[in-house]
């Protein structure tokens, strides 16, 4: 019998169930896969809680490795035995095995690891596309990155120093600064105790940086828009702290400043350009210029254990279910 995570309420982590459900045969297009890790990622607690809104019941989570077991008619490229990801879909990793349209999988390489890869699809794809595509990193650039320690973050840190970008990141404990830097953060703030503009300020000799890319939102903005040079810009990719909201005169007096709210969906299309993104990414993990693993795992039965740890701000890098 298959199991699956699902909730039937928006709310804290509690409405996150163990359920059975049915498993039924692919039909066009699609693939049946078994999961061998199920990633969790923050815009899952904001479909959780109900700021992202999905009809209910409804099962969670869109990042998942595993091997493809069927595969319905019209489906070509992908076959039975593939070890494949995926970063986007309709709601439901959260589960052993599910049906999937074949179109979103990402094939992987045989030299990526199940667990390496369990930490790529959504986090590393994003770094690709923050860092790639919609503010491009030249290399030399001095850049703040938010929640530097973070699932993103930590493929952040080493995607900038194989960039040859200096990265100021903000983290909240020393320990996680300490974590920060070992995967190639320059410098790193501990918001906790320090003033995160005055101390960008001081790094870049009073000049600020060019790019922001702020995943905390409400708690950072104030900051961000304070860190940033005249006409640079504000990456806001993410609202782990509570929405942004802004008075746009802001963007003005703090100099000229440009904003954007970037979503994974508008920078993956065609399927053939997600599949040039991935290679980008598996290339500098094939090299060895980055390196991931999870760095918590938890039974895809205890999956409301995972969301507590995420937006208790207890993780590092990135979290695992285990099917
Ligand atoms: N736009 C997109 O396409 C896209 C795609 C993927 C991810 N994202 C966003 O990128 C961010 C990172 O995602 P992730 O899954 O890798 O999560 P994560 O960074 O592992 O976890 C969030 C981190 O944010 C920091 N944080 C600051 N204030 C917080 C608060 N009030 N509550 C909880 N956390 C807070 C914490 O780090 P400290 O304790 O060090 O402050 C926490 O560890 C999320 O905001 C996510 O929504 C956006």
């Amino acid at each position: 019998m298959n199991q699956a995570i699902r909730f039937h309420e928006t709310g804290n982590a509690d409405v996150l169930k163990l359920e059975h459900v049915e498993l039924r045969d692919p039909g066009p297009g699609e693939v049946r896969l078994r999961h061998s890790l199920i990633a969790v990622n923050f815009i899952d607690v904001y479909f959780r809680t109900g700021r992202y809104p999905l009809a209910l019941p409804s099962g969670l989570g869109s990042d998942a490795v595993g091997v493809v077991e069927a595969v319905g008619p019209g489906v070509t490229d992908i076959h039975v035995g593939d070890r494949v990801g995926y970063l986007i879909g309709p709601q439901g990793a959260y589960s052993r095995a599910r049906v999937m349209p074949a179109d979103v999988l990402i094939p992987l390489p045989d030299g990526i690891s199940d667990r390496t890869a369990a930490t790529l699809m959504m986090k590393g794809m994003t770094a690709q596309y923050l860092f790639r595509q919609v503010f491009p990193l030249q290399g030399g650039e001095t850049i703040l990155y938010h929640a530097a320690a973070g699932g993103v973050g930590l493929i952040a840190c080493q995607w900038a120093r194989a960039l040859g970008v200096t990265m100021i990141g903000t983290v909240s404990t020393d320990e996680k600064a300490a974590i920060a830097r070992a995967n190639g953060c320059t410098h790193t703030i501990v918001t906790s105790r320090e003033d995160i503009a005055r101390r960008v300020r001081e790094i870049t000799d009073g000049k600020g940086v060019p790019v922001v890319y702020d995943s905390v939102g409400k708690d950072t903005l104030q900051a961000s828009l304070d860190s940033l040079q005249p006409r640079g810009a504000l990456v806001s990719n993410g609202t782990s702290s509570g929405p942004v909201v802004i008075d746009t005169r802001e963007l003005a007096t703090k100099g000229s400043i440009w904003l954007t709210r970037p979503a994974m969906a508008h920078y993956i299309h065609p399927r053939a350009h997600m599949l040039a993104m991935a290679e980008e990414l598996f290339g500098h993990v094939l090299a060895g210029r980055i390196v991931s693993e999870p760095q918590q795992s938890f039974a895809l039965a205890d999956a409301a254990e995972a969301h507590r740890a995420l937006e208790g701000r207890k993780t590092t890098g990135a979290t695992v279910l285990v099917p």
